[in-house]
């Protein structure tokens, strides 16, 4: 047997599929991964744009990036495999938790007209599209390029006049807590789970999978390359996620 019949076979089994997804799901669709050659975090500091600091210390730099970012990924579009995983949340058959910040997925499910019956997917990093005010609770979700010609042309809150940043988790943030307490529980209760596209370091979203085998659960990885994750594995399979979901959750066509 293939570990491609393996991994199918394995969730294709299972009463209650969980799929988890990290920044290599959207690379066959053009998005920058953070780590690995060509990885954001090769070419930036995140220290310089990814934390609450940076912001304050400077607000134009740090929305100059996310800006760029969220230009490169409304250019992007779902491929094969976020439709896959749309069409099997649609039809009930997977739960999802994605660390991606791009709307890839979203899009997908958004494209399916039966979408109703899918459940939320839970985007444990927040979302390049949703600007949140620095000071109240004021948030709100938009494609519009942000205006950087100045500090002053950035976003501001209608209620209370402080800026908006990117709606996203920083380094040193907390997870929201309610988001993060229900992707554990889906975990928990998950027979098996399909991890893609994660280098898998990344805590607390890196236990996910881990919870799923601490609970007897089975795990089948698809990478490009292996991970700490590959040895804990029930399947490890190695290629791309455009390829290689399809392959394992059926196309739905
Ligand atoms: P990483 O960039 O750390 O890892 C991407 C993974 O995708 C690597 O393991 C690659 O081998 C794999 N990969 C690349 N291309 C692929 C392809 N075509 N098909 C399948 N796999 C492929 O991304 P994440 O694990 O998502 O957090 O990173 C986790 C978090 O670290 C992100 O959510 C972000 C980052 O800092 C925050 O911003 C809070």
């Amino acid at each position: 047997m293939t570990e491609l019949d393996a991994g199918r076979e394995a969730l294709a089994g299972a009463a209650s599929v969980l799929v988890f997804t990290g920044a290599g799901m959207s690379a066959d669709s053009g998005v920058p991964t953070f780590r690995g050659s060509g990885g954001l975090w090769r070419n930036f500091r995140p220290e310089e744009l990814a934390t609450r600091a940076a912001f304050d210390r400077d607000p134009l730099l740090v929305w100059e990036w996310y800006n760029w970012r969220r230009r490169v990924v409304l250019e992007c579009e779902p491929h094969a495999g976020h439709r896959a995983i749309a069409r099997a949340q649609a039809e009930g058959r997977v739960r999802l938790v994605t660390q991606n910040v791009d709307g890839l997925h979203q899009r997908a499910l958004a494209e399916i007209p039966e979408r109703s019956q899918a459940v939320p997917t839970l985007a444990l990093h927040g979302s390049l599209f949703r600007l949140a005010c620095i000071r109240c609770d004021y948030s709100r979700t938009d494609t519009e390029s942000i205006d950087t010609t100045s500090p002053a042309s950035l976003p501001e809150c209608p209620e209370c006049r402080h800026l908006l940043r990117p709606g996203v988790v920083w380094f040193g943030e907390q997870l929201d807590q309610e988001v993060l307490s229900a992707a554990f529980s889906w975990a928990t209760n998950a027979t098996a789970c399909l991890v893609v596209g994660t280098s898998a370091v990344v805590e607390p979203a890196a236990s996910i999978p881990r919870l799923v085998l601490q609970n007897g659960g089975t795990v089948v990885e698809v990478n490009a390359e292996p991970t700490p994750l590959s040895g804990l594995a029930t399947v490890a399979i190695q290629g791309s996620a455009a390829e290689l979901v399809p392959a394992i959750l059926g196309t739905g066509a």
